[in-house]
Parts: structure tokens; C-alpha cells; sequence
């Protein structure tokens, strides 16, 4: 392979791959390439718009660490994990949709009893949660394994505090069973809008882009149970001035509902109630 142009070079990337044991790994970089080299030839790419790129994935891959993740942000902005997410979760009417997981979910959450606090500390107006998880043929799913989590009322998660290393730490998220009805219900506090992580390269994107970076106020939810597909969603609060703007293109029309405000009275502060219950896909659909 020698005198290479750029007519003849995405030809022999393509055959330097051709031999990949891995089928599938072989048709997705089949696919990249040919997109890539597309891609640098419709809009002539220059040497130093390429070099800006590079600059750019290097800044993201140094921000990036166990608390943030740059290039999942850079793939929601861009759309990407709404794109990938939706051709992954087509399913029947009547379930729950599926909306983007986001950087912030974590492995080791507190378990709590139904009814539990979890805000733990974090602030804001409470919040009363409720609901069921149901099958399609709407039957109650009991036992499901329920994953929340949610930022404080500054907007920010418990990972993006500057201390937030021990499982003590743990704030506005926990991991909670639904009842033999499929019930569960706990305490936390009001979701409010905020801006996706925006001081580094990704929000300078979006700067450049005359793209603000706020989502509007949502739960995450993360559901799982024996013999149903596990639902990543989120619910998302009726009013918000964001619906229709989400930075990352997650809101889904089905997942707004209305987080009811209970005024102050006798003595007790003001709060809030949401019920929404979660219909999961069978696994077998
Ligand atoms: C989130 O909802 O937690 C989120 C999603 C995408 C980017 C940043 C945050
Ligand atoms: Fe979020």
C-alpha cells in the first residue's frame, strides 16, 4: 500500500480492517470510517479545524474522571444517547418510555425501606414520591428493584460535591423494593432545573453553539425485575421552563406529571407529592 491520495485512502483503511475475527466489531468500524471520511470530505475539513478537534477530545478526556464524564455529556449534547436510546427501547404502548441514563447514576446507593428519607441531608422543599410498577397486562410487579437519584435543590447531585468519596456521602439517591402490590413510596425533596456540568469543553461547545445548558426538573429512575426489560427513565415536572429546550433531548411527553404543591399550614412548611406509576415491558416482548 504506498502513494495513498485522498481518493484511494478510505478504501485501504478498510481493507487494513478486513480481516477482524469480530463480525460485529468489524461492521461498526466499517460503517465509522466510511462516515468519518464522508464527513471530512463534504465540509473540506482544514488541518487546523482538525487539530481543533483533537484539542477538543483531549480536554475532555482530562476533565473526565470517577465523578465526571465528558464524553457521556458530549454524546447527549450531541444527541447521540437519545438516538441510541430510543432505537434500543421501542416498545408496546402502555409502557413506561425509556429516556437517557445521564453521568451521574452510581452503583453503591443506600437501600432504603419504603417510606424512608433519602434526600439524607441534601436540600430542598420535601417531596413525597409514590407509586406502582406494573406489568403490561397490569398486573403489580412486586419486589422490583426501584434506583433513584436526583439533584438538590441548587442543582447539583451528591457526586459533584467537592467531598462526596464515602457511601455517607450518598444524598438525594438510594435503591428501594416495590411491595407484594408493587407499591413503593418515599420522602425526598423537590427536583429543580439545572445545567448540565458546563465549565468544561462540552459547555464551551454549547457556548459557541448559542446553546444554553439546562435540563428541566426531573427524577431518574432505574428499574429492574426478574422477567421484564430494566427501564432507565425519567419523570420530568409538569411547568418547567425547560421542557421544551432540554439541553439533552430527553424529555418525553409521557414522563411529565404533575408534582403537586401542598401549601404551608398549622405549622408545617410547604411540600410536595408526585405519583406516577412505571409500566415495565415483559422481557419476552
Ligand atoms: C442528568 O439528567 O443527570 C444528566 C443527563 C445528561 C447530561 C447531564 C446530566
Ligand atoms: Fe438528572
Amino acid at each position: 500500500m504506498r502513494n495513498i491520495d485522498e481518493h484511494t485512502i478510505t478504501q485501504a483503511v478498510l481493507e487494513a480492517m478486513a480481516n477482524s475475527p469480530n463480525e460485529r466489531l468489524r461492521t461498526v468500524m466499517t460503517s465509522l470510517v466510511n462516515h468519518l471520511h464522508a464527513f471530512a470530505r463534504e465540509v473540506q475539513l482544514t488541518e487546523e479545524e482538525w487539530w481543533k478537534g483533537i484539542e477538543f477530545l483531549t480536554a475532555a478526556g482530562h476533565i473526565t474522571n470517577d465523578k465526571r464524564q465528558e464524553f457521556i455529556l458530549l454524546s447527549d449534547v450531541l444527541g447521540l444517547s437519545t438516538l441510541v436510546t430510543a432505537q434500543n427501547n421501542v416498545k408496546p404502548a402502555g409502557c413506561t418510555e425509556s429516556t437517557v441514563f445521564g453521568p451521574f447514576y452510581v452503583e453503591s446507593a443506600p437501600r432504603y425501606e419504603n417510606g424512608a428519607d433519602i434526600a439524607n441531608g441534601a436540600k430542598g422543599t420535601p417531596c413525597y414520591v409514590a407509586g406502582t410498577v406494573k406489568g403490561l397486562d397490569g398486573k403489580p410487579v412486586a419486589n422490583a428493584k426501584i434506583n433513584v437519584w436526583q439533584s438538590d435543590e441548587d442543582g447539583f447531585y451528591d457526586v459533584q460535591q467537592p467531598n462526596a468519596a464515602s457511601e455517607h456521602e450518598h444524598r438525594a439517591r438510594g435503591e428501594l423494593r416495590s411491595d407484594a402490590e408493587g407499591k413503593f413510596h418515599f420522602r425526598s425533596i423537590l427536583a429543580n432545573f439545572y445545567p448540565i456540568p458546563h465549565d468544561g469543553p462540552v459547555g464551551a461547545m454549547l457556548a459557541h453553539m448559542a446553546r444554553h445548558p439546562w435540563r428541566p426538573a426531573h427524577l431518574h429512575f432505574m428499574i429492574e425485575a426478574p422477567g421484564y426489560q430494566r427501564l432507565i427513565t425519567h419523570v420530568f415536572r409538569d411547568g418547567d421552563k425547560y421542557l421544551d429546550s432540554d439541553a439533552v433531548f430527553g424529555v418525553r411527553s409521557s414522563l411529565i406529571a404533575d408534582w403537586v404543591k401542598h401549601e404551608a399550614k398549622d405549622g408545617e412548611p410547604a411540600f410536595y407529592t408526585l405519583d406516577y406509576d412505571f409500566v415495565l415491558n415483559p422481557a419476552s416482548a
